[in-house]
């Protein structure tokens, strides 16, 4: 039994295995303790040149890319939950609730708020709670939830991702659903168990039932946009998004998928979620480079390569949670999940304490002119959320 109070497996590791892990979590530690002095009344987003930029400010409301309706904004609370939990710093804690606080702001910033609430507030305010029990804090994540909720076409039987304000938007997404809401849903099924209220996990298996049925292709890659008639429900078109093109797979829209879907099968036990996680998983391996470092898109040109170690790491976090679900596949999702931590630890990671971030070489989204392989918050929090995993002492955020 953990801080948390849940049952973690320990999964079993060569000894090698086990002095790496040791060894990266330390190293980890012993820079998370500088970082987060620097940064502890931030909520970090991006480093550039090894700085980390604050998205705490916010004086458009309508604005969800650059202040705090911004969609990672959970992860750096999340980073100090997950080492709260590992080392009982309560200095990580503190930290935590800084940016927990700030982001009450977003709740009366309707019109830039979108689908994305789950990844604001699970790594945050649920995880707070969780660890905790501060009452504020399940409130926050229940608000949270019911936004989500509120954002179900019952139609498409759908959860929208974005609104029409938002800054760039030209044509409606009113029948908009993308692949990342797999990490959202998750809130819903905390807040049904959490109250034991039905109609939560209801919304989010019809939701997790509409992505299986349409986003998962025929070869079990991943559409990154599907785009619904908003008033019959019907299946219009997919958007390529943030990957190469329509029809091609962006990897961290397939990751969100492996992951997603194996969380929905965690919390449903339903077996289609396992299927579509499976056949997303099977189908990353196949195409992962003989240098285990993951490009943006796998089908996207030679030249130039992009990568995006986001993908990997929450690739190897989908891996090690599959992997106690599938004994038929366990060694080699296991064994997948260790090899991209081990690549990014050994290529992609700077564990100097005087520089912000950890993990190089992150992309937003192939064509995006900024945030071409930086350093994302989001991206360090799956890498030792998955490093955590391995040990079987993460905080289960999801
Ligand atoms: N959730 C948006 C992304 O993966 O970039």
């Amino acid at each position: 039994m953990t801080r948390s109070g849940e049952e973690n497996t320990v999964m079993h590791l060569s000894r090698e295995d086990q002095e790496w892990l040791d060894g990266t979590l330390d190293q980890i530690v012993k820079k998370m303790e500088a970082v987060r002095e620097r940064n502890a009344e931030k909520i970090p987003a991006v480093a550039v040149k090894g700085v980390y930029d604050d998205r705490a400010d916010q004086s458009i409301e309508w604005d969800m890319d650059n202040g705090i309706n911004w969609w990672t904004n959970g992860f750096w609370g999340g980073i100090m939950w997950q080492l709260y939990h590992y080392t009982g710093d309560q200095r990580y804690m503190e930290i935590a609730r800084i940016s927990e606080e700030k982001m009450d702001r977003c709740f009366s910033m309707y019109y830039g708020l979108h689908h994305d609430v789950g990844f604001m507030w699970l790594p945050t305010a649920a995880a707070d709670w969780r660890l905790t029990k501060n009452p504020e804090s399940r409130k926050r994540a229940l608000l949270a939830a019911s936004l989500l909720a509120g954002r179900f076409n019952p139609a498409g039987k759908f959860i929208r991702a974005w609104n029409d304000n938002v800054p760039g938007q030209t044509e409606s997404n009113r029948g908009w659903a993308i692949i990342d809401c797999l990490f959202n849903i998750p809130l819903l099924y905390w807040a049904s168990e959490e109250i034991d209220d039905p109609r939560f996990k209801e919304i989010a298996m019809l939701h997790a039932d509409t992505v299986a049925e349409n986003f998962i292709r025929k070869d079990g890659s991943v559409r990154h946009i599907v785009e619904f008639d908003p008033v019959t429900g019907e299946m219009v078109r997919e958007l390529g998004g943030q990957g190469y093109a329509e029809g091609t797979s962006w990897t961290r829209g397939q990751t969100w998928a492996i992951y997603g879907f194996a969380i929905s099968f965690r919390h449903t036990k339903k077996e289609s979620y396992l299927e579509a996680a499976k056949k997303a998983a099977d189908r990353f391996l196949s195409r992962i480079p003989a240098d285990w470092h993951i490009p943006v898109d796998f089908d996207q040109p030679e030249d130039p390569h992009i990568e995006d170690s986001t993908a990997a790491a929450v690739a190897a976090g989908g891996f090690l949670e599959l992997s106690r679900m599938i004994p038929d596949r366990a060694e080699a999702y296991r064994n997948a999940g260790i090899r991209l931590l081990k690549t990014l630890a050994a290529d992609r990671c700077d564990f100097s304490p005087e520089i912000d971030g950890i993990l190089s070489r992150c992309t937003g989204s192939y064509h995006g002119e900024k945030d071409r392989e930086v350093n994302f918050v989001y991206a360090d929090y799956y890498f030792i959320e998955a490093l955590l995993k391995l040990k079987g002492c993460d905080v289960k955020i999801w």
